[in-house]
This record gives C-alpha cells, structure tokens and sequence, in this order.
C-alpha cells in the first residue's frame, strides 16, 4: 500500500474521532455520518483511491480502510447511545412535572340539610341500642291505615290526605279484572306501617327505629308539604312500661337539643297507641318564656308517641299478654326547623341553593 494511502486514511480516522468528540447533538452526529462515513464522505473517497494503486497494493489499502470504517462505525454507535440518553434525560428535564403544586379543588357537594338532621337523630337513637331498617314508600293501605286500627271510615283517616296509587299502573292487576279484586294501595302517609311490618318481621326484643319519606296530598303553606320525613321507633319486650318511653325519648331530646332541656308529655290521640302522648320540650329559642317560635306557650310538640295498643301487637303477631311495647314518630323537618330557625317548610325541598348551602 501506498505510504500515501494509508497516511491519508490514518488522518481521516483521526480527524474523523476528533470531530465526533466534538459532536453535542443527534443533528451534529448525523451531519457527521454523512461527512466521515456516507456516500460522499471521506471514507468512501479513499476507496475510490484505492483503484488508482498498484494491483499489489490494493488488497492491503482495502483493508486498511475497511478497518478504520469498521473503527469509526462502532465510535458512531457508541456516540448515538450516549448522546440519546443525554438528549432524553434533557427531555425529561424539560417536561417535569411538579406534582407538589397543590391541586385545585373542585366545587364540594354536601348533605341535604335534612340527611343531616336525619343522620344526627339515628345516632342519638342507635346510641341507645336501636338498629335502622327501611321500608317501602308504596305501601300496603292495610299496613298504613287497617292494621294501625284505622279502618275505612275512621275519621283519622281524613287527617291523612293520601294518595292512593292505581294498581294498574303497577301491573298487578288482571287486565279486566275490578278494582275490588286488589287490595288498595298508597303513597305511605306515616312511617308508622313499619311498625306491623318490623313486628311481623323481628322476634321480639325490638328495638328499632325506621326512616323514610312520607306522603300527603295536601296544600302545602309554611307547615305542610306533600313531601316530607319521618322516623318512626319501636320498643318491644317483656314488661316495657311508659316509664320506658319517657325516659328514652327525654334521653333523646337532651341529645338532640341540648342536656339542660326540660321535657314535657302530654295526653294525645293516635287509634294505634294507647295510652298516646306527645312529647314536647321547652322552648329552645325563649327558654320557655313565650315566644313566636312557641306560640307563647314555652313548649314546642317535636314527637307523637304512645304504648303500642294491644290490638296493634296481635296484629303484628306479638302476644299482647306477654309482651308490651311503646312507638314514636318524628318529623326531621322539624327539628331542623327549630334547630336552625326556618320557619318555612317549604325551603327544604324548594331547591333554592343560597338556602341549601348554609348547611
Ligand atoms: N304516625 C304519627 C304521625 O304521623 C306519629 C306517631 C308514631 C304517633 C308512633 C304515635 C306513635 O304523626
């Protein structure tokens, strides 16, 4: 080989490893390759040489080349790799992410006013033992009204404005068949039809409280709605006396509105307790003074409750001379009503958000 050739191929591949430690980027490295290794580079100029030599010479410069090629390739390999990492780690740099910026919170949702109020009463009661159960808001008009000594004619019945559901709606009814062959059915006007169906349901012990929506087909002003909220409770078991119920629903009132409230029970009528009582507490806004939220009497009724009529317990399959029992019935509306002085019923369920978030 001519001492020319392999000279000139010697500084090639030096000055060639020269430029590719100055190489910073994959850009410079490719302009490299075309420079040093590609069609028209440096190289491939030197073995066009090559056929310019004498015959003897040429094999050896061939593959004195071919080395250096195969020099320079693997350097080129060994440059793409580590300049790819560094570009990638420059990348991942860049694009960062700082997970420690706090994120920006959504718009919160919250309990309606009365799930809490509802909530709040269940815990008083299941503090003192009592489990929840529910019951369906179509009922049986056997299980709201017959069953609770309210037959057909009773005039309790027209304190309970109530919506009878067309059974045909429902499906139930033989096509053809008359409205006699079902048995009526309602929009629950009360929780307290669960009383029957936890009775036929749970041996005594029963210690119970049931919440759920109730129905009336009335004009609704500041102190009806159609739509409203009750809890209904229910004792049964051997020897419970009135003296049960009192104590249980002071302990209550106290939890719900205060340690220091007095409470009060009155004689009052309902056809599936007897004797029945409503219950009152002295007024959480004048300490019993007299005011507008009492009526100037000191008191405020919160709950109808009573001894659960004998007839009542048989018809839930409970032997009366065995065993004895006492009910309530409370509307969360008004205890939030009180609790929070609003004196219209009406915004609860009016969707007025301005009122709903104070809660
Ligand atoms: N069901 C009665 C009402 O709707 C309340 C009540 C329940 C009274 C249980 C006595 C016993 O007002």
């Amino acid at each position: 080989m001519s001492s020319d050739l392999a000279i000139q191929v010697d500084e090639a591949r030096q000055e060639a490893l020269a430029a590719l430690g100055a190489v910073e980027d994959s850009a410079g490295l490719e302009e490299w390759n075309r420079q040093y290794l590609g069609k028209q580079g440096r190289l491939t100029a030197l073995f066009r040489g090559v056929g310019g030599l004498a015959p003897d010479e040429r094999a050896g410069a061939g593959q004195a080349i071919n080395k250096s090629k195969a020099d320079l390739e693997s350097a080129y390999t060994r440059a793409q790799q580590a300049i790819g990492l560094r570009e990638q780690e420059a990348r991942l740099q860049a694009e960062a992410v700082d997970i420690t910026l706090p994120g920006r919170p959504g718009p919160a949702g919250r309990l309606h006013v009365i799930t809490q109020t509802s909530r709040d009463i269940l815990r008083a009661f299941r503090d003192m033992g009592f489990q929840v159960y529910e019951g369906p808001d179509i009922e049986l008009d056997v299980y709201n009204f017959e069953l609770l000594n309210i037959p057909p004619e009773h005039p309790a019945r027209s304190m309970h404005d109530t919506f009878y559901i067309d059974d045909r709606l429902l499906g139930l009814r033989p096509p053809g068949a008359s409205m006699d062959d079902l048995p009526p059915v309602v929009l629950r006007t009360h929780t307290s039809p669960n009383q029957i169906r936890m009775m036929r349901k749970i041996e005594p012990p029963i210690r119970l409280i049931v919440p759920g929506k109730c129905y009336r087909s009335e004009a609704t002003d500041a102190s009806h709605e159609a739509y409203f909220s009750q809890i209904e409770g229910l004792a049964v078991d051997k020897k419970i006396t009135l003296a049960d119920l009192k104590g249980t629903l002071a302990a209550f009132a106290r939890a719900i509105f205060g340690s220091d409230r007095k409470v009060r029970f009155r004689c009052d009528y309902f056809p599936y307790v007897e004797p029945g009582v409503d219950l009152a507490i002295d007024c959480i806004v004048c300490d019993g003074a007299g005011c507008r939220a009492c009526k100037y009497t000191g008191w405020l009724e919160i709950m109808g409750a009573g001894m659960v009529h004998p007839q009542v317990l048989l018809n839930g399959g409970v032997d009366p001379d065995e065993y004895s029992g006492f009910a309530f019935g409370l509307g969360p509306e008004r205890v939030a009503m009180l609790r929070h002085g609003i004196d219209d019923l009406r915004m609860f369920y009016g969707n007025d958000l301005n009122f709903l978030q104070q809660f």
